[in-house]
C-alpha cells in the first residue's frame, strides 16, 4: 500500500513510518524539520527508515508542498505534521499555532479532496477537551479547550468533519492522549524527567503533581492509526492508555525504574488542562482498539533507551529539551 505520512520526522511520524515500512507499505513522509526543537534530532528519529528502500522524503513545508502532486496515487494519508505543545501557544505564537495546524490542514484536505485517498487520519489531541465536563471523557462531550494549541487542533478537527461531510474526504480524527515512550519530544514531561533520573539534573514539576493524564504508549498510538486507516471508520475517535495516573504517582514509578531525579516544584502552567481520561469504546467499536503497553512498561523502555543513548545525542537532547 502507498502511505503518505505528514511530520515524518516528529516523533510520533517516526514510529508510524517505522510501522508502515515493517508491515510493507511504500511510504512517502513529508517534514520540513520545523526548529521548534532540535532539527537533528528528528533526522536521527528517521535514520531506520530514511534507510529503507521504500521510504522517501519530501522535505518541504506543507503551506508551500505541492500537495496533489505529492498525495497522488496514496491509499492512505496520515495528517501528523502541526506545531505541537500546549504551553507555549500564547501570544504571538499564536500564529504560528494558525498556519501550521489550521492552515496547513486546510491544505491537505483540500489536496485530498481532488486525489481521492481511501482514508486520511489526522492526528488530533486530547487537548481539544480542556477541563472535561466528565471523565472518563466521550467523544460527544462538548469540547472546551484551555489552551491556543487546544483550539487549533479543534479547528483541524472541525476542518476534517467539513470535508468528510461535504467532499466525502473519509477522513478520521484521533484524539491522542499525552503519548509517550521513546524519542518523545524533549519538552514533554516523560524525556525530561526520564532524562533527569538516568543523567542527573533537575526536573521542573509544574503544580503539585496531583494532576493526572491519561499516557498513552506510542506504540499503540502508531498501531490505532494503522488500524483506522485500515477499518471503515470514519469520524473522531479518542485513542487514551487505559489508566489515569498522577505526576506524583510517574514520579515514584521513574524514581523506582532509574532512581529519584531532583525535583524543582513549579506554579501550574498556564494552557495545562488538570485531568485527561479517554473513554476509547468507539476506538475499540471501529477499529479494535485495545492498548496494550501499561505504563511501568512504556516507561521502562524509556529508561533503557535513554540508558542507551550515545554521550552526543544526550547532549543534542538536553539541549534541546533545556530551549524550549
Ligand atoms: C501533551 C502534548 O505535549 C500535546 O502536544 C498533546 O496535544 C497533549 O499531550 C494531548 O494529550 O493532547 P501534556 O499533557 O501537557 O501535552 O504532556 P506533557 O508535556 O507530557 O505533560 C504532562 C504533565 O506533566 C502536565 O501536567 C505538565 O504540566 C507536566 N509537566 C510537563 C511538568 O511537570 N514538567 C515538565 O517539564 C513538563
Amino acid at each position: 500500500m502507498r502511505c503518505v505520512v505528514t511530520g515524518a520526522a516528529g516523533f510520533v511520524g517516526s514510529h508510524l513510518c517505522e510501522l508502515l515500512l515493517a508491515r510493507g507499505d511504500e511510504v512517502t513522509g513529508i517534514d520540513c524539520l520545523t526548529d521548534y526543537y532540535d532539527p537533528r534530532l528528528k533526522e536521527a528519529h528517521l535514520s531506520g527508515a530514511l534507510a529503507h528502500e521504500r521510504f522517501r522524503l519530501h522535505r518541504v513545508d506543507l503551506l508551500e508542498a505541492p500537495l496533489e502532486q505529492v498525495l497522488d496515487g496514496a491509499e492512505v494519508v496520515y495528517h501528523l505534521a502541526g506545531q505541537p505543545g500546549v504551553r507555549p501557544s500564547w501570544g504571538a505564537e499564536f500564529a504560528t499555532y494558525v498556519s501550521r495546524n489550521v492552515l496547513a490542514t486546510q491544505a491537505v484536505l483540500e489536496a485530498a479532496r481532488r486525489v481521492g485517498p481511501a482514508k486520511l487520519v489526522y492526528a488530533s489531541s486530547s487537548s481539544v477537551y480542556g477541563d472535561a465536563e466528565s471523565y472518563p471523557t466521550a467523544e460527544t462531550v462538548r469540547p472546551r479547550p484551555v489552551s491556543p494549541y487546544g483550539v487549533t487542533k479543534l479547528a483541524a478537527e472541525h476542518l476534517c468533519e467539513l470535508y468528510r461531510s461535504g467532499f466525502g474526504v473519509p477522513t478520521v480524527s484521533l484524539r491522542l492522549f499525552t503519548v509517550y515512550g521513546p524519542r518523545q519530544r524533549p519538552d514533554m514531561a516523560f524525556s525530561r524527567l526520564v532524562s533527569a533520573a538516568v543523567r542527573g539534573g533537575e526536573f521542573e514539576l509544574y503544580g503539585t503533581g496531583t494532576q493526572t493524564r491519561d499516557f498513552t504508549f506510542v506504540g499503540d498510538v502508531v498501531r490505532a492509526m494503522a488500524d483506522a486507516a485500515a477499518s471503515e471508520f470514519t469520524g473522531v475517535a479518542n485513542v487514551g492508555g487505559g489508566s489515569r495516573t498522577s505526576m506524583t504517582e510517574v514520579l515514584d514509578l521513574v524514581t523506582e525504574l532509574a532512581g529519584a531525579p531532583v525535583v524543582r516544584r513549579l506554579p501550574t502552567q498556564r494552557g495545562d488542562v488538570r485531568d485527561t481520561a479517554a473513554d476509547t469504546r468507539v476506538a475499540f467499536q471501529g477499529f479494535g482498539y485495545v492498548p496494550s503497553t501499561g505504563l511501568r512498561e512504556g516507561l521502562a523502555l524509556m529508561v533503557e533507551a535513554e540508558r542507551s543513548t550515545v554521550p552526543a545525542a544526550a547532549g543534542l537532547l538536553a539541549a534541546a529539551g533545556a530551549r524550549s
